[in-house]
């Protein structure tokens, strides 16, 4: 039986800064509205030079590192970004580029804040099959090109940054014991960047395809759908709450994070929470709190963790694994 297991985790984040207290002279907001609303303190902008591809291309070669593998060794590249560079090539090609790797599949996954757990459940698929022995797994973002400065309610939110994981061929034990992966494309209108490539093209060009939420809504939603996806992935691998060491969910917002916890009846010591340090970074969010974790030694080898994420679509997903 072939599994996958995580080899080595990386993660980036741009170095430019935003505080709460800048955004208080952008916009009629306070430091005191979004960390008692959110939980965040500062989000990484990148430069305007600065492309997801960029902040990918980091986040992976810490990864390679963390891993001890050189980028010949790896033979699928996934990206899961909402944020590409350019409409084509994809972002993975690019980076695959970059990495100097050639004939590999490379490609990017679209599944916003779900998009890793979407990725790392397709990787686990290839090489569960044989055909895949390292794949390099990315969320990346640049979420600061799509976010309405103006706007106060989602402007505070999201950050950009990138985290990625090596998945690796183990006969051992697994590894990922299973991913879960979900969409219900009904609710378009509370979260979408409405324009694109196909649909509003000149909007897009004119700089206005911008995020737009009704954050309450998707608030209860979240909550909502992922206490129900956390009771899914326990009762799937017939395991109890109490076996889950870690908890590593999308870092969206401090007070969805404290709800999935309590339903999981959780300490908040076995939760990575990043959220304060970066915002929602979308696909990147869940990397980058692994990342973390794994580097200060909270998460160690053979502990239960589970990573879980929601977001536009909507999507959701989770999966379950013995680091
Ligand atoms: O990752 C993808 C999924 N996305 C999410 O998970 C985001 C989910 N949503 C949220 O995190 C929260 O809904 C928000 C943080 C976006 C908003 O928090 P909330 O507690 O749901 O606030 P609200 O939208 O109900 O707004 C409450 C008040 C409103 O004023 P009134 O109508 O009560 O006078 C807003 O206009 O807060 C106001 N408000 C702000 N005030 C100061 C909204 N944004 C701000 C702001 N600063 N930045």
């Amino acid at each position: 039986m072939i599994y996958s297991r995580i080899a080595g985790t990386g993660g980036y984040l741009p170095d430019k800064v935003l505080t709460n207290q800048d955004l208080e002279k952008l916009v009629d907001t306070t430091d005191q509205w979004i960390t008692e609303r959110t939980g965040i303190k500062k989000r990484h902008i990148a430069e305007e030079n600065q492309t997801t591809c960029d902040l990918a291309e980091h986040a992976a070669r810490n990864a390679l590192a963390a891993a001890g593998l050189q980028a010949n060794d790896i033979d699928m590249i996934i990206v899961a970004t909402t944020t590409p560079n350019q409409v084509f090539p994809s972002t993975a090609c690019l980076l695959q580029a970059r990495l100097d790797i050639r004939g590999c599949p490379a490609f990017d996954v679209q599944a916003v804040c779900t998009g890793f757990v979407y990725a790392l459940g397709i990787a686990d698929k290839f090489i569960r099959s044989g055909s895949v022995k390292n794949a390099l797994v990315i969320g990346a973002e640049t979420m600061s090109r799509i976010v309405d400065w103006s706007d106060r309610g989602t402007c505070v939110l999201f950050g950009d940054g990138a985290g990625a994981v090596i998945l690796q061929a183990s006969a051992e034990e697994p590894g990922i014991l299973s991913c879960h992966l979900h969409a219900d494309g009904a609710y378009e209108s509370l979260l979408t960047v409405p324009h694109g490539i196909s649909n509003g093209y000149d909007k897009m060009i004119e700089g206005n395809a911008y995020i737009k939420m009704q954050g309450n809504e998707v608030f209860k939603m979240a909550v909502n759908t992922l206490g129900r996806i956390v009771d899914d992935t326990l009762a799937a691998n017939n395991l109890k709450k109490t076996d889950i060491d870690w908890l590593v969910p999308h870092q969206a917002n401090i007070r969805i994070i404290t709800a999935t916890a309590k339903k999981l009846k959780m300490s908040m010591e076995q939760v990575v929470v990043t959220v304060q340090e970066h915002g929602n970074t979308s696909a990147a969010s869940v990397p980058l709190a692994l990342n973390v974790a794994v580097l200060d030694g909270r998460i160690k080898r053979g502990d239960v963790v589970l990573l879980e994420a929601f977001g536009g679509g909507f999507t959701w997903g989770s999966a379950l694994l013995k680091y």
